[in-house]
């Protein structure tokens, strides 16, 4: 082969030739309220200008003479392929195999847990229930944590990593505390969990205790741990892992890059997402935005972020004043999860919602229930908090915004057994009041309570009989 094949190869395969490892892909910060730009942002990730989030953005991506030096769609869509056959542990990443649309060279150390590579499910029955022809779910609770944190904290610990920090943090309803927990045990970092006492699913909390962080359960809500990590890391120096941390959101958009490669580069009409702190819903919204802009696709998917009646600050901001200024709520919901009253990314997910055209739906905890066991009963399953997707559809799809053919994903974002506690109180009747003679009357439907029998093959083949097996 001569060198120039060789070097070829080695390019498509993401390994660039020795002495000349890809360069770092130039990235700064910008604000979302003020527009300020910074290329280093302060502990906090927000504008030292107006406090607003920071946004990572890719100036030779966008700028007149700068054309020259965006990725081009056709040699990145090859590359990306042919990673899926090499061994490099940044290739079998589902992020990193995505690294040219990643502030990073090939040269810096990544911490991974060969995140992503998520698989895409249809739902028949769910798509029966909700009326549409089909229906598809990205399921993100296949990650190695069993939640979408993975795709994002597998980047943020890498750079608080290469910062030489030795101490991670953050505030979580779970998920991003068991992830960040996972990772930093990887990258030899220590790292400090603030979640809400009693109000996460031991599952999670059991993560983050077996991956070795310093857990501190709060006796407040998720709001309030967010606010004591604010005061902590004023005067002991952490880096922030929630999802204000922008490079949490430039890993979470690999999910929506591997998603249309899935899709053979076809857009779908829509894609629903479960909305809390909205950095999942931003992120998203950004790769789609940002796909578009490099031209890997001509268009966009309308992307509609589904919260908890009681959670409801992004539906109750849209609604009363077109997403100007955040309306923060008491959230209250059993998908905990979710139960996120003021959401830190609440402006780049309205910028989402206006950017794709996409809406913002309530669920009430009896839809969120009955979703979650149709999910279950596609043999696919998710966390209480991924199944307001399913019913947030349902609604979308009543009041004529969805129509039964449009190709529509949802983004599952928890495992099944993640909170197994809510799966096993909704089968056995005790997750809602059963004197709601109406609503028991809907659940009922669809609970699958186990049977204590006597050890006794009769007992057995009574129960399949009642079960109509013939
Ligand atoms: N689904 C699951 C399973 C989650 O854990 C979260 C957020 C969301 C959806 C909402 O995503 O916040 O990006 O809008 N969990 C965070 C946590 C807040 O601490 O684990 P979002």
């Amino acid at each position: 082969m001569t060198d120039a094949a060789k070097a070829k190869t080695q390019t498509l395969h993401g390994r660039a030739p020795k002495g000349s490892a890809r360069q770092k892909t130039v990235a700064s910060f910008r604000c979302v309220g003020c527009g300020a730009l910074t290329n280093s942002p302060e502990q906090n990730f927000r504008c030292i200008a107006c406090g607003d989030l920071l946004e990572i953005f890719y100036p030779t991506w966008t700028s007149a003479d700068g054309r020259a030096h965006a990725p081009d769609p056709n040699v990145l869509k090859q590359t990306w392929l042919q990673r899926k056959v090499s061994r490099e542990s940044a290739d079998e990443s589902g992020v990193w195999r995505f690294r040219e649309l990643l502030p990073f060279g090939d040269d810096e150390k990544i911490i991974s847990l060969r995140e992503g590579n998520t698989p895409v499910y249809q739902l028949p029955r769910c798509a029966r229930s909700a009326g549409m022809k089909r229906l598809f779910a990205k399921h993100q609770g296949m990650n190695p944590t069993g939640s979408f944190k993975d795709t994002g904290m597998t980047v943020a610990i890498s750079v608080a990593a290469q910062n030489g920090f030795r101490w991670v943090a953050c505030a979580s309803t779970g998920n991003t505390s068991a992830s960040m927990a996972a990772y930093a045990a990887r990258g030899g970092l220590r790292c400090l969990v603030l979640i809400p006492e009693g109000r996460i699913s031991w599952g999670k909390l059991a993560q983050s205790l077996d991956y070795g962080a310093l857990t501190c359960q709060l006796r407040t809500d998720f709001d309030g741990c967010m606010r004591v990590l604010n005061e902590v890391m004023k005067q002991f120096p952490v880096y922030l892992l929630n999802s204000l941390n922008p490079y949490r959101i430039e890993g979470q958009k690999t999910a929506a890059i591997e998603l249309l490669e899935q899709l053979d580069w076809q857009v779908p009409d829509h894609v629903i997402v479960p909305g809390g702190n909205l950095g999942n819903s931003s992120a998203l919204g950004k790769a789609f935005l940002e796909l578009r802009e490099l031209g890997f696709v001509q268009s966009l998917p309308r992307i509609s972020i589904i919260q908890a009646e009681c959670a409801n600050a992004l539906v109750r901001t849209m609604q009363e004043n077109g997403g100007k200024k955040l309306i923060p709520v008491q959230a209250e919901t059993l998908a905990t999860a979710i139960r996120i009253g003021n959401p830190a990314s609440w402006k780049k997910a309205v910028r989402v919602l206006e950017a794709t055209g996409g809406r913002c739906e309530q669920v009430s905890e009896a839809e969120i229930a009955i979703a979650k066991a149709e999910i279950g009963s596609d043999g696919v399953g998710c966390e209480p908090a991924s199944a307001v997707t399913l019913a947030g559809l349902k609604k979308l799809v009543r009041n004529g915004f969805v129509k039964t053919n449009d190709h529509v994903v949802l983004v599952l974002t928890g495992h099944l057994l993640k909170d197994p506690e809510y799966t096993l109180k909704f089968h056995q009747g005790e997750l809602f009041d059963p004197r709601d003679a109406q609503q028991e009357a809907k659940l009922r439907v669809h609970r699958r309570t186990p049977q204590v029998l006597d050890a006794d093959a009769s007992a057995v083949l009574k129960l399949l009989e009642q079960s109509g097996a013939a």
